[in-house]
């Protein structure tokens, strides 16, 4: 069938003579088909990726890494916390804070089928990880007379599923006009020899998600940002769907970041071991940024320092404060975030029409990552906390190694257990207990509730 002249001449000048030929050949509904997505491809941008035999990341000098200036917590400072604390709390008071979730990833390591927020991970309740992360929200909204709205990303693979979800339970207490699903766009996967496009089926392209730093671009198709616009949203909470111990919309690290005048701020965990599946945050060049793990060389990884510490120890817990402001400028700004490249196993459709199922990694697949804006932002700020109160991400299917929902459960019991202790409640240590968001967001707000109802039994709060 005759493409159109100009889609095919676009073919060509990207190198993409494979493609370009097959279409040719195919049926009129193929091609149509083929057509569609391929309307959707920059290809400049995909010309100039093919071409490229260095990346920012296969250049950058990792000798040079400089561990960052960090709020350490040995050396916060309580007058210094509770300034922060009002500051937050007055910005939560005039509804200029808005929640951001990215939960478009598949989940694939997990071995879970569905969007990985349908997780049960409540060790007591079974609550799914969104239903966690959804009541935080709703309970910090209650607490300050302010509704917080979520901006929630999901990618085609779970765009469908995850609104049914919501939607079958009443979005867990959220307001509709609350809620904004958005979903992410996607990147071709190109053959890891040849350059060439791939097709996942005979009439569509091999295509997955393009990074949750493809959230910039999507923040703006879908309207939501002009949306916070229109809320008078300062002040953005970041975070991921697989930690259920993210504190959502904490005041304190909304305050710090915003008495920093910080456009991008971290959240970091101490590193421990080189092997932690955690990307460093480091200065290079007088810039702060974020190393992947996956980036980051071996030697360079278990590097100490004369206490017998990683020297790179600064571990991204992926939650940022980040200005609106800056994502607004961010946006108007082309190729403000980096493509970063995955060598992966993708199936594909070969010249036959067969599907063939790789044994090897055999392509090419391209990711922008969010926290690439960091180097641009002004005075961006890393706090460090603690990993028992604020990380426990669910990964791995439990057996493995780390990150399983079985170590996730027990630091949901164990942030509990605390909390409960600080109301001078005794709790057998090997106890399976869970305080349910909409009882109690912190310990503060437990001891609250316990001496309003003196009477409340432990049970009672488990789950509300
Ligand atoms: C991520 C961080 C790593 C950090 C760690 C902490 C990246 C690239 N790395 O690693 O620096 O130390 O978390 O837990 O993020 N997502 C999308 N769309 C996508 C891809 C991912 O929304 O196209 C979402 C996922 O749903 C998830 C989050 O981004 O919520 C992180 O993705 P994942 O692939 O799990 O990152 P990690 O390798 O665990």
């Amino acid at each position: 069938m005759a493409l159109s002249h100009e889609l095919m001449e676009q073919l060509k000048a990207a190198g993409q003579n494979e493609l370009a030929q097959y279409l040719q050949i195919a049926q009129e509904s193929t091609a149509k088909k083929l057509a569609e997505q391929l309307k959707q491809i920059d290809f400049e941008e995909l010309a100039a990726l093919t071409s490229e035999s260095e990346t920012s990341e296969s250049t950058r000098d990792y000798t040079k890494l400089v561990p960052p200036q960090a709020v350490r917590l040995k050396d916060q400072d309580p007058a210094k916390m509770a300034e922060a604390r009002q500051v937050g709390d007055k910005l939560l008071t005039e509804g200029k804070v808005a929640a951001l979730l990215v939960a478009g990833g598949q989940g694939s390591r997990l071995g879970f089928d569905h969007p990985k927020g349908m997780f049960p991970i409540g060790p007591v309740s079974s609550k799914t990880l969104f239903q966690i992360h959804f009541e935080k929200i709703v309970a910090r909204g209650r607490r300050y007379g302010k509704p917080i709205p979520l901006y929630l990303m999901t990618s085609p693979a779970t765009h469908e599923e995850t609104i049914e979800f919501l939607e079958k339970h009443d979005r867990f207490g959220m307001a509709k006009e609350d809620l904004h699903i958005f979903c992410q766009g996607t990147m071709p996967a190109i053959d890891l020899q040849t350059k060439q496009l791939l097709l996942a089926e005979k009439d569509s392209l091999a295509l997955s998600p393009d990074g949750h730093g493809g959230m910039l671009a999507a923040l703006v198709k879908s309207g939501c940002l002009e949306d916070m616009t229109k809320r008078g949203i300062e002040e953005i909470y970041y975070f991921q769907v697989d930690n259920p111990l993210a504190d959502v919309c904490e005041p304190e690290l909304l305050g710090l970041h915003h008495l920093a005048e910080s456009e991008m701020s971290t959240q970091v965990v101490a590193k421990k071991l080189p092997e932690e599946k955690l990307g460093i945050l480091a200065q290079l060049d007088g810039k702060l940024q974020l190393v992947e793990y996956s980036e980051l060389p071996a030697e360079q990884a278990a590097e100490t320092i004369e206490d017998g510490t990683l020297k790179h120890w600064a571990g991204n817990i992926a939650v940022h404060g980040v200005k609106k402001s800056f994502l607004d400028r961010m946006a108007t700004l082309a190729g403000s975030l980096p493509w970063h490249k995955a060598i992966k196993k993708v199936p594909f459709v070969n010249p036959a029409g067969d599907v063939v199922e790789p044994l090897e990694p055999n392509a090419i697949k391209f990711e922008r990552f969010i926290f690439d804006l960091l180097p641009q932002a002004k005075n961006p700020l890393a706090v460090e906390v603690d990993p028992a109160l604020r990380f426990a991400p669910v990964k791995n299917a439990d057996g493995a190694q780390s990150d399983t929902p079985q170590a996730c459960k027990e630091a949901l019991c164990e942030v509990a257990r605390r909390w409960l202790k600080e109301c001078g409640v005794s709790c057998a240590t090997d106890r399976q207990v869970e305080i349910s968001p909409l009882a109690a967001l912190d310990a503060g707000q437990l001891k609250q509730r316990l001496a309003e109802k003196p009477a409340l039994a432990q049970a009672d709060l488990i789950d509300d």
